[in-house]
Protein backbone atom coordinates (compact mmCIF):
# COMPACT_ATOMS: atom_id res chain seq x y z
CA UNK A 1 0.00 0.00 0.00
CA UNK A 2 1.15 3.52 -1.07
CA UNK A 3 1.96 5.98 1.84
CA UNK A 4 1.65 9.89 1.82
CA UNK A 5 2.92 12.11 4.45
CA UNK A 6 1.51 15.47 4.49
CA UNK A 7 3.20 18.28 6.87
CA UNK A 8 1.11 21.43 6.96
CA UNK A 9 1.10 24.21 9.52
CA UNK A 10 -2.72 24.77 8.26
CA UNK A 11 -3.80 20.78 8.22
CA UNK A 12 -7.94 21.50 8.30
CA UNK A 13 -7.10 22.75 4.73
CA UNK A 14 -6.43 19.36 3.67
CA UNK A 15 -8.75 17.12 5.67
CA UNK A 16 -12.41 17.39 3.86
CA UNK A 17 -10.07 17.24 0.52
CA UNK A 18 -9.24 13.64 1.00
CA UNK A 19 -12.32 12.81 3.11
CA UNK A 20 -14.43 12.44 -0.44
CA UNK A 21 -15.21 10.94 -3.47
CA UNK A 22 -12.33 8.57 -5.43
CA UNK A 23 -9.82 9.86 -2.65
CA UNK A 24 -11.86 8.50 0.35
CA UNK A 25 -12.55 5.23 -1.67
CA UNK A 26 -8.94 4.59 -2.53
CA UNK A 27 -8.22 4.82 1.10
CA UNK A 28 -11.14 2.65 2.29
CA UNK A 29 -10.17 0.15 0.35
CA UNK A 30 -6.46 0.46 1.14
CA UNK A 31 -4.34 1.61 -1.96
CA UNK A 32 -3.02 4.33 -0.14
CA UNK A 33 -2.99 6.18 3.22
CA UNK A 34 -2.78 9.34 3.32
CA UNK A 35 -1.88 11.43 7.18
CA UNK A 36 -1.54 14.36 7.46
CA UNK A 37 0.60 16.06 10.29
CA UNK A 38 0.12 19.80 11.87
CA UNK A 39 3.74 20.85 11.82
CA UNK A 40 2.59 23.41 14.87
CA UNK A 41 2.83 20.09 16.97
CA UNK A 42 6.01 19.69 16.92
CA UNK A 43 7.26 23.12 17.88
CA UNK A 44 10.12 23.47 20.26
CA UNK A 45 8.15 25.91 22.51
CA UNK A 46 5.66 26.70 24.55
CA UNK A 47 3.92 29.16 22.77
CA UNK A 48 3.63 26.52 19.55
CA UNK A 49 5.22 28.96 17.10
CA UNK A 50 6.67 27.82 13.66
CA UNK A 51 7.77 30.84 12.09
CA UNK A 52 10.25 33.15 12.82
CA UNK A 53 11.51 36.88 10.75
CA UNK A 54 13.58 36.32 7.99
CA UNK A 55 17.94 36.87 9.17
CA UNK A 56 18.79 40.08 7.17
CA UNK A 57 15.33 41.33 7.16
CA UNK A 58 12.65 41.62 4.38
CA UNK A 59 9.30 41.27 4.66
CA UNK A 60 7.88 37.90 5.43
CA UNK A 61 8.15 35.19 8.14
CA UNK A 62 9.78 32.00 7.34
CA UNK A 63 8.88 28.51 8.33
CA UNK A 64 11.47 27.45 11.16
CA UNK A 65 13.80 24.46 10.07
CA UNK A 66 13.09 22.39 14.01
CA UNK A 67 10.13 21.94 14.12
CA UNK A 68 10.23 20.37 10.70
CA UNK A 69 13.02 18.65 11.81
CA UNK A 70 11.66 16.80 13.97
CA UNK A 71 8.48 16.39 12.35
CA UNK A 72 10.59 14.43 9.69
CA UNK A 73 12.70 12.70 11.57
CA UNK A 74 9.95 11.27 13.82
CA UNK A 75 8.33 9.74 10.16
CA UNK A 76 12.10 8.41 8.99
CA UNK A 77 12.33 6.48 12.14
CA UNK A 78 9.33 4.80 11.38
CA UNK A 79 9.90 4.08 7.53
CA UNK A 80 11.74 4.83 4.80
CA UNK A 81 10.82 7.76 2.03
CA UNK A 82 11.55 7.60 -1.47
CA UNK A 83 10.86 11.48 -1.99
CA UNK A 84 10.48 14.56 0.02
CA UNK A 85 8.67 16.51 -1.82
CA UNK A 86 8.73 20.31 -0.88
CA UNK A 87 5.52 22.15 -2.96
CA UNK A 88 7.07 25.36 -4.22
CA UNK A 89 6.30 28.06 -7.30
CA UNK A 90 10.21 27.55 -8.00
CA UNK A 91 10.24 23.95 -8.26
CA UNK A 92 10.37 21.75 -11.16
CA UNK A 93 6.93 22.48 -12.98
CA UNK A 94 4.54 19.08 -12.21
CA UNK A 95 3.66 16.56 -15.37
CA UNK A 96 1.97 13.55 -16.22
CA UNK A 97 5.35 11.98 -16.75
CA UNK A 98 6.84 12.97 -13.48
CA UNK A 99 2.76 11.73 -11.84
CA UNK A 100 3.46 8.65 -13.33
CA UNK A 101 6.53 7.94 -11.71
CA UNK A 102 5.49 8.79 -8.62
CA UNK A 103 2.89 7.02 -8.70
CA UNK A 104 5.33 3.81 -8.78
CA UNK A 105 6.59 4.79 -5.52
CA UNK A 106 5.89 3.40 -1.56
CA UNK A 107 5.84 6.19 1.16
CA UNK A 108 5.81 9.88 -0.08
CA UNK A 109 6.59 13.02 1.70
CA UNK A 110 4.69 16.34 1.22
CA UNK A 111 5.54 19.42 3.03
CA UNK A 112 3.68 22.44 2.36
CA UNK A 113 5.16 25.88 3.11
CA UNK A 114 3.88 29.35 3.86
CA UNK A 115 4.64 33.05 4.38
CA UNK A 116 8.15 33.78 2.59
CA UNK A 117 8.67 29.90 2.39
CA UNK A 118 10.64 27.33 4.22
CA UNK A 119 14.71 27.79 5.97
CA UNK A 120 16.59 27.27 3.40
CA UNK A 121 17.99 24.26 5.32
CA UNK A 122 15.07 22.33 5.03
CA UNK A 123 15.34 22.19 1.62
CA UNK A 124 19.23 21.42 2.03
CA UNK A 125 19.22 19.14 4.46
CA UNK A 126 15.95 17.04 3.43
CA UNK A 127 13.89 17.46 0.47
CA UNK A 128 14.70 15.30 -2.22
CA UNK A 129 12.22 16.97 -4.60
CA UNK A 130 10.94 20.11 -5.14
CA UNK A 131 7.86 20.26 -7.41
CA UNK A 132 5.65 23.67 -8.52
CA UNK A 133 1.86 23.08 -9.83
CA UNK A 134 2.31 26.15 -12.03
CA UNK A 135 3.74 29.57 -12.88
CA UNK A 136 1.61 31.15 -10.08
CA UNK A 137 1.99 31.98 -6.70
CA UNK A 138 -0.76 30.52 -4.07
CA UNK A 139 -0.69 31.38 -0.48
CA UNK A 140 0.27 27.86 0.55
CA UNK A 141 1.50 24.30 -0.42
CA UNK A 142 -1.90 22.94 0.89
CA UNK A 143 -3.39 23.45 -2.68
CA UNK A 144 -0.44 22.29 -4.17
CA UNK A 145 -0.03 19.01 -2.31
CA UNK A 146 -3.87 18.00 -2.74
CA UNK A 147 -3.23 18.52 -6.42
CA UNK A 148 -0.07 16.99 -6.82
CA UNK A 149 -1.32 13.49 -4.27
CA UNK A 150 -4.86 13.22 -6.48
CA UNK A 151 -3.39 13.09 -9.66
CA UNK A 152 -0.82 10.05 -8.17
CA UNK A 153 -3.46 8.44 -6.21
CA UNK A 154 -5.99 8.12 -9.00
CA UNK A 155 -3.33 5.93 -11.15
CA UNK A 156 -2.25 3.67 -8.69
CA UNK A 157 -4.08 0.21 -9.97
CA UNK A 158 -7.43 -0.47 -8.26
CA UNK A 159 -8.41 2.80 -7.70
CA UNK A 160 -10.08 3.99 -10.95
CA UNK A 161 -12.47 1.29 -11.71
CA UNK A 162 -12.46 1.33 -15.23
CA UNK A 163 -8.63 0.54 -15.16
CA UNK A 164 -8.40 1.59 -18.69
CA UNK A 165 -9.54 5.13 -18.03
CA UNK A 166 -6.46 6.43 -16.78
CA UNK A 167 -4.43 5.55 -19.78
CA UNK A 168 -6.71 7.37 -22.17
CA UNK A 169 -6.24 10.59 -20.07
CA UNK A 170 -5.41 13.59 -21.70
CA UNK A 171 -1.49 13.90 -21.62
CA UNK A 172 -0.73 10.03 -21.36
CA UNK A 173 0.22 9.90 -24.79
CA UNK A 174 1.60 13.60 -25.31
CA UNK A 175 -1.99 14.15 -26.53
CA UNK A 176 -5.72 15.96 -25.14
CA UNK A 177 -8.33 13.73 -24.53
CA UNK A 178 -11.70 13.77 -27.24
CA UNK A 179 -14.64 15.06 -26.36
CA UNK A 180 -17.28 13.03 -24.99
CA UNK A 181 -21.00 13.15 -25.27
CA UNK A 182 -23.97 10.91 -23.41
CA UNK A 183 -27.39 10.94 -23.74
CA UNK A 184 -29.72 12.81 -25.04
CA UNK A 185 -28.26 12.45 -28.37
CA UNK A 186 -30.40 15.50 -29.70
CA UNK A 187 -30.29 18.35 -27.13
CA UNK A 188 -32.48 21.29 -28.54
CA UNK A 189 -31.21 20.00 -31.88
CA UNK A 190 -27.69 20.00 -31.05
CA UNK A 191 -26.84 16.39 -31.98
CA UNK A 192 -23.55 13.69 -30.56
CA UNK A 193 -21.90 13.21 -33.56
CA UNK A 194 -23.50 9.93 -35.56
CA UNK A 195 -19.89 8.18 -35.53
CA UNK A 196 -20.15 7.33 -31.63
CA UNK A 197 -23.97 5.97 -32.58
CA UNK A 198 -22.84 3.30 -35.14
CA UNK A 199 -21.23 0.90 -33.11
CA UNK A 200 -18.66 0.30 -35.70
CA UNK A 201 -15.44 0.46 -32.98
CA UNK A 202 -12.50 0.50 -34.79
CA UNK A 203 -14.03 3.73 -37.04
CA UNK A 204 -15.02 5.31 -33.30
CA UNK A 205 -11.44 4.29 -32.23
CA UNK A 206 -10.11 6.25 -35.44
CA UNK A 207 -12.50 9.37 -34.96
CA UNK A 208 -11.02 9.50 -31.19
CA UNK A 209 -7.07 10.07 -32.00
CA UNK A 210 -8.27 12.45 -35.00
CA UNK A 211 -9.90 14.11 -32.65
CA UNK A 212 -7.20 14.07 -30.16
CA UNK A 213 -4.91 15.22 -32.47
CA UNK A 214 -7.22 18.06 -33.64
CA UNK A 215 -7.60 19.28 -30.26
CA UNK A 216 -3.64 19.30 -29.15
CA UNK A 217 -3.00 21.22 -32.79
CA UNK A 218 -5.05 24.16 -31.88
CA UNK A 219 -4.96 24.21 -28.44
CA UNK A 220 -1.38 22.60 -27.10
CA UNK A 221 1.00 22.79 -30.46
CA UNK A 222 3.72 22.43 -27.81
CA UNK A 223 2.68 18.98 -27.00
CA UNK A 224 3.45 17.92 -30.76
CA UNK A 225 6.93 18.95 -31.03
N1 LIG B 1 3.22 27.12 -3.08
C1 LIG B 1 2.84 28.34 -3.46
N2 LIG B 1 2.64 28.41 -4.78
C2 LIG B 1 2.91 27.17 -5.28
C3 LIG B 1 2.90 26.59 -6.57
N3 LIG B 1 2.57 27.30 -7.66
N4 LIG B 1 3.24 25.29 -6.69
C4 LIG B 1 3.61 24.58 -5.61
N5 LIG B 1 3.63 25.06 -4.37
C5 LIG B 1 3.28 26.35 -4.19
Amino acid sequence: MMRIDILSCVPSLLDSFFAHSILKRAQQANHVEVVIHDIRDYSVNKHRTIDDYAFGGGAGMVLQIEPIARCIRALQAEREYDEIIYLTPDGEQMRQPMVNQLSLKGNLMMLCGHYKGVDQRVRDLFVTKEISIGDYVLSGGELAAAVLADAIIRLIPGVLNDETSALTDSFQDNLLAPPVYSRPADFEGHKVPEILMSGHEAKIEEWRYEQSLKRTKERRPDLLQ
